[in-house]
């Protein structure tokens, strides 16, 4: 009784924390007695726009079916992102939400000796996906909360295998253009898999952002990884893809769990894929509320950072934990991100119209105390 399970466990995984998700609206609930009605969350970069209505018809009709594996090769899902994105089958693999493609090539190509760049204030699953296989995670410093790809290709060395990038990136909202990712693809060693992270791409509007997917056929060491947990609402289905060349398609496709995308969620995606008026109403709801809740920090006297996603970051000066603190006892949820390394900040989802007046109205009453 006396083995200590936590030293057993490889060097990389002791150092790692768990990944924090947004707090559950039923858990607030019940933790501070609230109706969960009343409560308002924009901590997980959600869609608030509710799922569509033919998606919801896709998932009815499949449930028949449910005592049956799913299509363990998601076949009707990938030839229709083949022929939406102009690429080969053979070039998409499916993940159980982008997370799962994530940890994909960190299981294919990591490993201890090997390590993988990133940069500082990226996207947690970066560090946990790469130490999670013993290799080493090197994090970059930012530049203006942005990544510097600059500093990143100067930090590849010998053992690099991989570089995660997110355009736009969580927690920050930062982004690079076109001009900036030709340039650091042309640079990066061909043996150096980069990961576009473009989780949030269909948010970014008016081409200010590269669309990964033109680069590919210059650069077969690149891979984009998308989700359908975000723009197109199904985040609680988890499906989510990468495109790449078709050989590592294959290499992934080694190390993925059977059936690692469900048989609801393969149904839904298709759907939605195929909903142009719900995707153009996401974008809508989430440029008049990334304007609202502009509008409303500068009446606050607070600083932001500029963002192309579904989210910003809102700086208080201060530290931001008691504010955090005093937003919950009210009732909304928001993301504090000090374990980002940016404890002044507060991450804060669009949602509707209502949920943003509502954040703004309980953020102006606490600042006030
Ligand atoms: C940058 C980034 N990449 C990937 C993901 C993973 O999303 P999912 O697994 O829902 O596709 C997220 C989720 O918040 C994210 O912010």
């Amino acid at each position: 009784m006396s083995c200590d399970f936590l030293s057993l466990a490889q060097p990389g995984v002791q150092q790692l924390s768990p990944y924090i998700p947004g707090k559950p609206v039923d858990e607030l609930a019940r933790e501070l007695g609230l109706d969960p009605l009343a409560i308002v969350k924009l901590a997980s970069n959600e869609n608030p726009l509710g799922p569509s209505p033919r998606v919801i018809e896709a998932i009815r009709n499949e449930l028949d079916e449910l005592t049956r594996y799913p299509d363990g090769n998601g076949f009707v899902l990938k030839q229709r992102l083949a022929e939406r994105y102009g690429v080969e089958i053979s070039q998409v693999t499916l993940g159980n939400g982008s997370n799962d493609i994530l940890e994909l090539v960190a299981r294919a190509y990591l490993a201890p000796g090997l390590n993988a760049v990133f940069s500082e204030h990226a996207f947690a699953v970066y560090p946990i996906a790469t130490q999670a296989v013993g290799a080493q995670a090197k994090a970059v410093p930012a530049k203006q909360w942005g990544h510097d790809l600059d500093a990143m290709l100067a930090a590849i060395d010998d053992n690099t295998r991989v570089v995660f990038i997110a355009n736009p990136n969580n927690p920050t909202g930062t982004w690079f253009g076109d001009d900036a990712l030709a340039a650091f693809l042309a640079a990066v060693p061909e043996r150096v898999l980069v990961v576009l992270d473009e989780a949030y791409i269909e948010y970014a509007e008016g081409g200010a952002l590269p669309d990964g997917l033109t680069f590919l056929a210059r650069h077969p060491n690149l891979l984009v990884s998308r989700t359908f947990s975000k723009a197109y609402g199904l985040a609680a289905l988890r499906v989510g893809y990468a495109i790449c060349a078709p050989v590592i398609a294959d290499v992934l496709n080694r190390v993925r769990q059977p059936f690692n995308v469900n048989s609801l969620a393969l149904a839904a995606a298709c759907a939605a894929l195929d909903d142009a008026e719900y995707l153009a109403l996401s974008r809508a709801c989430n440029s008049a509320g990334m304007q609202q809740l502009e509008v409303g920090f500068r009446r606050l006297g607070l600083q932001w950072i500029p963002s192309r996603a579904n989210f910003i970051a809102v700086d208080l000066g201060f530290d931001a934990a008691p504010v955090n603190q005093a937003l919950l006892r009210e009732g909304v949820i928001v993301r504090p991100v000090a374990g980002y390394g940016m404890p002044t900040f507060l991450r804060v989802s669009i949602g509707t119209e209502s949920e943003n007046a509502r954040f703004l109205a309980v953020l102006e009453q606490v600042l006030a105390r």
